[in-house]
């Protein structure tokens, strides 16, 4: 896949695939201040089975949303960091998203498989996603910068996402 550097402020980030017609210096400007509401949310994560931090960030009409992972004792009650942002955004009343930053706590390296949204994520970020919606995926500090990362067309994730026929 095709991918370009975009240098913002204090961040690095690679725009990969369809992304690339998308995201210019103009929708760059959030990227960074999104990426560090992740990591702030990620630390009140509340993991002590998997011990896997996440923290993520959801633009929704303008307005920013986070959220962490929260386990349970019986496992399968454990919600991701993506819907619990999401769902506080849907519950104050917002139904679009445009731009979406998940945190794991990841160093630079590590695969995008292990720092990108599950597949329950992207099936209820695809009800809200709005046409061009961008993910950011944290991918750690480096030396150079306090911010490194993707940038992915959310359609690139998730193509041919189920919807109820209107
Ligand atoms: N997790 C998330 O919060 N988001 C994802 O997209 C992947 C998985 C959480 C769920 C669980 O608490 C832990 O990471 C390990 O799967």
């Amino acid at each position: 896949m095709k991918s370009r550097i975009i240098e913002t402020e204090r961040g690095k980030w690679e725009i990969i695939g369809l992304s690339d017609t998308l995201a210019d210096e103009s929708t760059a400007a959030g990227f960074d201040s999104m990426t560090n509401i992740a990591r702030s949310a990620r630390e009140r994560a509340y993991a002590p089975y998997s011990k896997f931090y996440v923290g993520a960030a959801v633009r929704m009409g303008g307005t920013t949303f986070s959220g962490a992972n929260v386990e349970n004792a019986s496992y399968g009650a454990t919600m991701c960091a993506e819907r619990s942002a999401m769902y506080k955004g849907v519950g104050e009343g917002h139904r679009q998203i445009d731009l979406i930053a998940v945190s794991t706590g990841a160093g630079p390296g590590t695969p995008i498989e292990s720092r990108s949204p599950c597949g329950l994520c992207r099936q209820v970020i695809g009800e809200f996603a709005l046409p061009g919606a961008l993910v950011l995926l944290d991918a750690g500090r480096t030396r150079d910068h306090e911010f490194n990362g993707e940038v992915i067309l959310f359609d690139d994730l998730l193509p041919w996402k189920f919807r109820l026929k209107e």
